[in-house]
């Protein structure tokens, strides 16, 4: 059974007084929800990374991941956020390739792929984002580029490493736009891109592999995109940095 995720990614939004409140509000809710099946991702800004590890101690099921790690151990790269400053503070996850990333910050998947090794290194989980822009849909060519994203970004991967990777579908059109992808876009794409994994991976690895979907993801669609046989939960932006609203998400499963 693959494990059904819903992260939020607050990107740069919040005050920590914000962030707090909406923090200690999911946490209440989704403990008198009782989702137990559906793990809970909180991704803050880096510098409430800490406190929203405090405040989500010992709650069921929530977990915090950050938004970025460098590719680096240690050193002068200023600025930077390093894989053992994310463990020495309990953080479990990271979103790495976040599609706001690779086009304002230049990343590529060459050193994506390093930053997904520095992370499994440390027995981080990294959500590793993919995703075509419209003009590469509009091209035809959105199969194969994001599963080159895939390729590059991951297929260097041993199999005990890979199984360990959640991966999230994120298309560039849909992201804060509030055009979201149809369930049929969605469970296309999903579909493509598991055949990608078990090309590589096997078909049981492929089929334990976590696929997220993200892209104006709300409450009124959320329930029809993880009807989808291949989407195994969401990505959630803008949505997230409501408690009820990102609750009820969860809740869609
Ligand atoms: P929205 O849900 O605001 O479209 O953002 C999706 C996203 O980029 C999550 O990482």
């Amino acid at each position: 059974m693959r494990q059904k995720i819903v992260a939020g990614n607050w990107k740069m939004n919040n005050t920590i007084e914000e962030g707090k409140k909406l923090t200690s509000e999911i946490v209440d809710m989704v403990n008198k929800e009782g989702v137990d099946d559906v793990k809970v991702i909180i991704a803050p800004p880096a510098p409430y990374l800490s406190t929203v590890v405090g405040l989500t101690d010992g709650a069921n099921n929530v977990e915090v991941s950050a938004q970025n790690c460098n590719e680096h151990e240690s050193g002068a790269y200023t600025g930077e956020v390093s894989v053992s400053m994310l463990n020495s503070i309990d953080v479990k996850y990271a979103i790495i390739g976040h599609s706001e990333r690779r086009e304002y910050f230049h990343e590529t998947n060459e050193q994506l792929s390093k930053k997904v090794d520095a992370l499994l290194k440390s027995g981080l989980t990294p959500i590793f984002c993919c995703g075509e822009t419209l003009s590469t849909r509009e091209n035809g060519n959105h199969f194969e580029y994001v599963s080159n994203q895939l390729s590059e970004g991951l297929f260097h991967l041993g199999e005990e490493d890979f199984k360990k990777v959640v991966i999230a579908y994120e298309p560039i059109w849909a992201i804060g736009t509030g055009v979201t992808a149809s369930s049929e876009q969605a469970q296309e794409m999903h579909a493509v891109l598991r055949k990608h994994l078990s090309s590589k991976y096997g078909t049981e690895i492929a089929n334990n592999t976590s696929i997220l979907y993200g892209g104006s993801c709300k409450p009124d669609n959320a329930k029809e995109l993880f009807a989808c046989e291949d989407v195994d939960g969401g990505l959630i932006g803008g949505a997230s940095l409501k408690a009820k609203d990102f609750v009820d998400i969860v809740k869609s499963f």
